[in-house]
């Protein structure tokens, strides 16, 4: 039992935080951050969790989807920067949208999106569900030390959700984990148990991002090769490659090593900048809006992060 994707959605907070506006608050510059990462501008949440951008990118992607929230019969949330611990990303989606399935969360970081596609996609192999909702989700603005112009930078906020169904478009994938918190580590809080005597790290992104890139270029590069291949195609068959949006220079690198034209790469990470989780379901969602792809086409997605982890998967769409 294979799976298709019938409905994608995004939903990014409104309010545009500039680098311009960043330099005001960090020693930093809209010429560096433009030509070491390609981020011009991200969205930053005044008032709204990640579960509230969820709602908003799930029922876009149930529109999308022509279906109704009770025809849903499991959602998985992806999330490294929730509001809660429990209730769950996915349990507060079932609640706000009137849903009525089981749901919960998982946690890969960067790749967690396609973690969670490729769970629902073994559910789906079961053949008693017909329809799943997934969902990454993040406020990595909750998450960010503002005083580190090294991360503070690069993320932003936002969710993208998309509604797959029985069908024969997913044709293989490759997770990887490589269990590591030397490069990069979300603490969560420490507690304030008056027993627990050891070191309890402030709860922000720390990232040595020479390292996380190095990770970044050779995972995205091998993922994509190995799977296709596995798959029984070539990279001559790809239509439409959508990765994670970490750092444009990653993107041109892949291109470049994968002698696959920049034309065929979904980039938005310059309005957005590395939204983790939600990067590349937001992408996918405006790639489907965009009417560029279609029916038949081969998409291959890419994701790599925290974890360390990546994760790969290729579609006919
Ligand atoms: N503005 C100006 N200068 C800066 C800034 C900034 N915002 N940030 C760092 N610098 C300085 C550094 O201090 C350093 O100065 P020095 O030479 O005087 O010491 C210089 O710029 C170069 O710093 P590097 O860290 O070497 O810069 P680099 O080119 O590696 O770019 C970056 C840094 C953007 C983080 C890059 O390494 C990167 O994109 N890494 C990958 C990130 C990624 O893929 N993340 C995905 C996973 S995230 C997750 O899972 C949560």
């Amino acid at each position: 039992m294979s799976i298709k994707i019938i409905g994608t959605g995004a939903y990014v907070p409104e309010k545009v935080v500039t680098n311009d506006d960043l330099a005001k608050l960090v020693d930093t510059s809209d010429e560096w951050i433009m030509q070491r990462v390609g981020v011009s501008q991200r969205r930053v949440s005044v008032d709204e969790t990640a579960s509230d951008f969820a709602v908003k990118a799930s029922l876009a992607a149930i529109k999308n989807a022509g279906i109704k929230p009770e025809e849903l019969d499991l959602i998985i949330a992806a999330s490294v920067s929730a509001e809660n611990i429990c209730p769950t990303v996915a349990g507060t989606v079932q609640k706000e949208i009137g849903a009525t399935c089981p749901a919960f969360d998982i946690n890969s970081a960067c790749s967690g999106f396609l973690f969670a596609l490729d769970t629902a996609v073994s559910f789906m192999a079961r053949g008693t569900y017909e329809n799943i909702l997934v969902i990454g989700a993040e406020r990595l603005s909750k998450i960010v030390d503002w005083t580190d112009r090294s991360t503070c930078v690069i993320f932003g906020d936002g969710a993208g959700a998309a509604v797959i169904t029985k069908g024969e478009g997913y044709l293989g994938s490759k997770l990887f984990t490589q269990g590591d918190d030397s490069v990069i580590k979300i603490p969560s809080f420490g507690g304030t148990s008056p027993f627990y005597t050891a070191e309890k790290p402030a709860p922000y992104i720390f990232m040595d991002g020479q390292e996380t890139f190095k990770f970044a270029v050779n995972k995205i590069v091998n993922d994509i090769k190995e799977l296709v291949s596995k798959c029984g195609y070539t990279l001559d068959d790809i239509d439409h490659v959508v990765t994670h949006q970490a750092n444009i220079r990653i993107i041109d690198y892949a291109s470049k090593r994968l002698k696959l034209s920049k034309d065929k790469f979904f980039v938005n990470i310059e309005k957005y900048g590395n939204t983790s989780s939600a990067s590349v379901p937001i992408a996918l969602a405006e790639l489907d809006a965009s009417g560029k792809i279609k029916r038949g086409d081969l998409l291959v997605m890419s994701a790599f992060g925290g974890g360390l982890s990546s994760a790969a998967c290729l579609i006919r769409w």
